[in-house]
């Protein structure tokens, strides 16, 4: 094979694997990782912070360090001043202090999060905060 053959094959092989990235290749990583993964688990309480804000849907608008749909979760770490006070908004009782203009996009997750235990709802929490 050519150089030039080579080259082609290699680049088609990289952007084929970038583009796919997102479904199957995350999986075999979660299983080949899973070792270090429990290891982090040892260390933090309950459940892992970032894959219970991935499950309940939340990824699904906020993104760790860039604005989708909501703000960013460091953003939003930021905006609250303590824990205390994030959970009073996620149970409903206080109002959106990030960006009041959306408030309605994220309204029915209130109402999710609100329904939850109280431990879950502190490992979402803790997760947010710990990205200040
Ligand atoms: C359909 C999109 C969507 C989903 C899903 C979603 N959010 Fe939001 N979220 C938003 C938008 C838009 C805002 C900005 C409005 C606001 O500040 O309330 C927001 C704001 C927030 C805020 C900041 C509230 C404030 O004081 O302004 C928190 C905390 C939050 N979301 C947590 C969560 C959690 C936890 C979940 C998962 C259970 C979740 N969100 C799922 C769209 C979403």
């Amino acid at each position: 094979m050519s150089v030039w053959a080579l080259s082609l094959f290699l680049g088609g092989a990289f952007l084929t694997s970038c583009g796919g990235a997102e479904q199957a290749p995350a999986e075999e990583t979660a299983a080949t990782e899973a070792p270090a993964e429990e290891a982090v688990a040892e260390a933090a309480p309950a459940k892992d912070g970032a894959e219970f804000f991935q499950t309940s849907g939340c990824v699904a608008c906020h993104q760790l360090d860039a604005k989708t749909v909501g703000p960013s979760i460091k953003e939003i770490a930021t905006a609250y001043a303590d824990a205390a006070a994030l959970t009073a908004f996620l149970k409903g009782e206080s109002k959106a202090i990030v960006d009041p203009a959306q408030e309605a996009v994220m309204a029915p997750q209130v109402e999710i999060t609100k329904k939850m235990s109280a431990e879950d709802l502190q490992v979402i929490v803790d997760y947010i905060m710990a990205n200040k």
